[in-house]
């Protein structure tokens, strides 16, 4: 989610209004470490023979790995400022889907002016593409996408009601209508794509074509289901929800099922008389973000579901890692509580070496925590599943500054927890144990090449920031956001990447290894200090706040930004929002693809034959795809070789 989007003001602008918490000193904000550039990447050791190298062809420059014969094999572009898609000579791009597109033949036509009404909105593709899956299912190629919020100016553009009550220049939802639609806008896409003469496009009326919105029914797993904390009115057992939300990056199993992560859930809720008294679901209200006026989807003013005066118990059942199987349109998706609530971005799957089931994942907040999580049970090709993400132990990331770390269980004896708080209040659960505050987890990428994975950590405006009584500021859990070894900057703006390997090259390991495998800054703005970022950023690949990401078959590192694209001030020369691919042995880093302005790019996967990248492009700002006078939609694209090779 674009961190500028919230009903004009920034993200930590409207988290701070309903949370507030002490300013940030001035003075703090300006504070730089009064440390060299290359002492600063010195104290951060690098891995073996990729420290080595690190060394020297960050100095060096490209031309060494550029003779060395093409492990790029593009030629980096300039950033861009405009309101188009840009790739390297020898590539091409052509828009596959776009917001408001049918899916099915009796879906509404969309039209420049109204949009799309109510009646048929789940009939379309969804808002705000995100995360994305391929399959290969019977010899069709399956797409799965996320679609993770709304833009309601543009969303409700055909709406009287949202017009005629809305007091300021965006349009809120007021009616259950206008509610409808934004229901169905959001959750995720199943649907076939086809390459024909003119390239890809959605099949219609596909057999596997499918929309989950917010009121799909779900059912629910682990150790929180049937709890009492997640009974309802409307499903007193506690193991049937209505709906995902919030779906932000998305995961695979072995298996051939799609992950959906449920991001910033807490926004659809809201009161219309008292919040809920009980201590418990209090604490979790304020650790989680759950306020009486909600984020401006109004759901709670016109669906009582989303009502916590009437059903304080609905926020508990949302914040999960969801499964759908891309195979059968008629499956019902399962919430695994076994792996966690909070707000998830993505979830990335490995294999320890006893082939037991390894899931990384992180919580997208300032402060929040990276999670791991472990099955009990092996996998095996072509056996039982059925307990791989129900039956296991979640684990909460420790870094150490010497640069090992621990995956510490989540066990009753760690948190003093009973095994469905420590599902549904995992954020406190990690507390409990002491993991590591860090800068906005976003996705993780396993390489499958290699034991070692890396997250992007997006940024964290109040990392080292002190209150007026100079008490350092901490997470919505009162865990202290100290600078640390993996979040080494102040009032970071531009973010970092964080790769580990774990000990023995098992992903099954408690423990592991650590370094930074970049962190983003702005050497042409800063000719010194962490803010000119680490030696592997130089004026020709500038980007901030890396977000989206995906390792690809030749262990390329596919990164996707979400940050300011002002191009001014301290991002001066960063450009619009891009993606950018890395090596992940020497560090080298060149851009690939820059999106319209105004949007992110995010959601990245391949065709089977690996000659197509799918590449989203949430929120242009620009009227993207379809040009002046047309309505900006989130749209995914196709990029191919021109010759037709394979792209990773
Ligand atoms: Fe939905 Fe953290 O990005
Ligand atoms: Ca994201
Ligand atoms: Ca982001």
């Amino acid at each position: 989610m674009k961190d500028d989007k919230h009903h004009g003001l920034t993200f930590d602008e409207w988290d701070e209004a309903r949370f507030p918490r002490a300013e940030i000193q001035e003075f703090d904000r300006v504070v730089e470490r009064a440390i060299s550039r290359r002492g600063f990447l010195g104290g951060v050791l690098a891995f073996g023979s990729g420290a080595a190298v690190m060394g020297t062809a960050m100095l060096k420059g490209t031309t060494a790995l550029a003779q060395a014969g093409g492990r790029f094999p593009f030629t980096q572009i300039a950033a861009q400022t405009d309101g188009t898609v840009h790739v390297p000579e020898g590539y091409d791009w052509q828009v596959l889907v776009r917001w408001g597109d049918p899916l099915f033949s009796d879906a509404p036509e969309f039209s420049q002016e109204t949009g799309v009404p109510t009646e048929g909105s789940d009939r379309v593709f969804g808002e705000n593409t995100d995360g994305m899956e391929l399959f290969s299912i019977d010899g069709r190629e399956i797409l799965v996408v996320n679609s993770e919020y709304t833009n309601n100016d543009i969303n409700l553009v055909g709406s009287t009601t949202a017009e005629a009550d809305s007091l300021e220049e965006e349009r809120a939802p007021s009616s259950a209508d206008d509610v409808l639609r934004l229901q169905n806008f959001q959750g995720v896409t199943v649907m076939e794509v086809a390459e024909g003469d003119d390239g890809w496009s959605v099949v219609i009326d596909s057999p596997y074509n499918r929309r989950i919105t917010h009121n799909t029914p779900m059912s629910i797993d682990g150790p929180a289901a049937g709890h009492a904390l997640m009974q309802t009115a409307d499903d007193p057992s506690g193991t049937q929800s209505l709906g995902t939300f919030n779906n932000c990056g998305s995961g695979r199993t072995p298996w051939g099922t799609y992950l959906t992560c449920e991001e910033n859930f807490n926004g659809y809720f809201g009161a219309t008389g008292e919040m809920p008294t009980d201590e418990m679901i209090a604490a979790g209200y304020a650790r989680y973000g759950i306020s009486a006026e909600g984020w401006g989807y109004n759901y709670h003013l016109y669906d009582p579901r989303f009502d916590v005066t009437a059903n304080p118990n609905e926020p508990h059942r949302a914040g999960w890692i969801v499964e759908i199987d891309p195979s059968d349109a008629s499956s019902t998706p399962v919430k695994h509580t076994a792996l966690g609530r909070f707000k998830h971005e993505n979830a990335a799957y490995a294999l320890a070496d006893d082939n037991r089931l390894v899931v990384y994942m992180g919580d997208d907040e300032r402060g929040e925590f990276m999670y791991k999580w472990v099955s009990r049970d092996a996998y095996e090709d072509g056996g039982d599943t059925s307990t791989l993400l129900s039956e296991g132990q979640l684990y909460a990331a420790t870094f150490a500054d010497d640069q090992t770390g621990q995956w510490v269980a989540l066990t009753p004896e760690a948190t003093g927890m009973e095994p469905a708080e420590i599902a549904i209040f995992t954020r406190t659960a990690a507390s409990a144990v002491g993991a590591t505050t860090m800068d906005r987890p976003e996705w993780i990428a396993v390489n499958p090449l290699a034991a070692e994975a890396y997250c992007c950590l997006t940024n964290n405006s109040r990392r080292g920031a002190t209150n007026d009584a100079g008490e350092i500021l901490t997470n919505a859990g009162g865990d202290p956001m100290t600078v640390n070894a993996p979040n080494p900057r102040e009032t970071n703006e531009y973010g970092q990447i964080v790769r580990w390997r774990p000990d023995g090259g098992d992903h099954g390991a408690d423990t592991f290894a650590w370094d930074l495998y970049v962190m983003a800054g702005n050497p042409t703005v800063h000719q010194d200090g962490p803010d000119a970022g680490t030696d592997n950023i130089n004026a020709g690949n500038l980007f901030n706040s890396p977000d989206g990401m995906q390792i690809d078959t030749t262990g390329l590192i596919w990164i996707q930004t979400d940050g300011d694209d002002s191009n001014e001030g301290e991002f001066e020369g960063m450009g619009n929002n891009q993606m950018l691919a890395g090596d992940p042995e020497t560090g080298e880093i060149r851009r690939f693809l820059t999106g319209p302005n105004g949007s992110e790019v995010t959601g990245l996967t391949w065709s089977s034959d690996r000659r197509t990248m799918f590449v989203g492009i949430q929120h242009p700002g620009a009227p993207f795809p379809d040009g002046e006078g047309a309505l900006p939609r989130s749209a995914i694209i196709t990029v191919k070789r021109s010759d037709g090779e394979a792209v990773g």
